[in-house]
């Protein structure tokens, strides 16, 4: 029987081997997954790594967890995910690349232009696929789709949180501080200049960036509100306009516990996510 989403024959032998770069929120779920239903999907574990590999012990078996990063290539992963920090993305996405298909958790790293050459460069040279979860981003295939034919005009992202739901530093972070009685509006621009300000809150906008290359970090607009009134949900909103009045909206409403940076949705999306990473070759992929 081939399985709908990996397209792969239940009884084929090869499975791919995942690498999971970061134990945190998203790192343990997905280890979890890989663990209980990993084998359905043709997929085991090859490595896992975190920066304190204490955390690590009594959960994840010892013949997995990774040392030194820079060893990573031991253990023949085919696809490697990171659920850690920009950072590593920009540090170590090339060389991941060069060895097995990568799938960046944390896509507010190729905000930065380098870091974004440098990875589409190293994807196509070694014709493994650089793969952008779609997390909270509705309709981002068709958002590609629209890219990919030169019809698209202009696309902005609005995300609105909770303020305990940030995790802000500087001007954002008093701003939304200030926002306990009424909403807030944080930022309202090109996304490139805000995912350096707000990494772990805009990956969402930065997907939306990889959806959308003629338009880019720079051509993208993101609108960051912290709203009090919603308390077990965040907003997204995508507003997509194109050649000849054509325009989608679309609000998705994501539930998240009070003061929790991720949806709850965002979780099982990252999993589907990564059950698409089956190899499509030297570019790059919204998954
Ligand atoms: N694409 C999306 O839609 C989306 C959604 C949620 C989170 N994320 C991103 O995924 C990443 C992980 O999210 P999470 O909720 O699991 O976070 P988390 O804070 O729960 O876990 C992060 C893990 O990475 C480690 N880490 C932190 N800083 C590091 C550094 N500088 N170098 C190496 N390791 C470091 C921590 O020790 C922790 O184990 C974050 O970058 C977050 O912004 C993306």
């Amino acid at each position: 029987m081939v399985n709908r989403i990996t397209g792969r024959m239940s009884g084929d032998l090869r499975r791919r081997r995942v690498g999971i770069v970061g134990y945190g929120h998203l790192g343990q779920y997905l280890v979890k997954q890989l663990q209980d239903d990993g084998l359905r999907h043709g997929l085991e574990l090859a490595f896992v790594w975190n920066r304190d590999a204490r955390k690590l012990v009594g959960t994840v078996p010892e013949e997995l967890q990774l040392g030194k990063l820079t060893d990573f290539l031991e253990r023949r992963a085919d696809v490697i995910i990171e659920v850690a920090h920009p950072c590593i993305v920009q540090d170590h996405g090339e060389s991941f690349l060069k060895a097995a298909d990568f799938m960046v958790g944390s896509p507010t790293a190729l905000a930065d232009l380098d870091t974004e050459l440098k990875l589409r460069k190293a994807s196509r040279e070694a014709g493994h696929t650089l793969y952008i979860p779609s997390g909270a981003l509705w309709g981002g295939q068709d958002i590609q789709r629209l890219d990919d034919g030169g019809l698209l005009q202009a696309l902005t992202v609005t995300m609105v949180k909770h303020p305990s739901s940030f995790r802000l530093g500087g001007h954002l972070g008093e701003l939304a501080k200030g926002a306990q009685q009424e909403r807030v509006v944080l930022y309202d621009g090109p996304v490139r200049r805000l995912c350096p300000l707000a990494p772990n809150n805009v990956n969402t906008m930065a997907a939306a960036c990889m959806a959308a290359p003629s338009l880019g970090f720079d051509g993208v607009k993101g609108c960051l509100i912290a709203d009090p009134n919603l308390p077990n949900y965040h907003v997204v909103e995508i507003e997509a306009t194109g050649q000849g009045g054509f325009s989608v909206s679309t609000k998705r409403k994501n539930p998240a516990a009070c003061g929790a940076v991720t949806g709850a949705a965002t979780f099982a999306a990252f999993w589907s996510s990564l059950l698409v990473c089956q190899g499509h070759g030297g570019r790059v992929y919204l998954c």
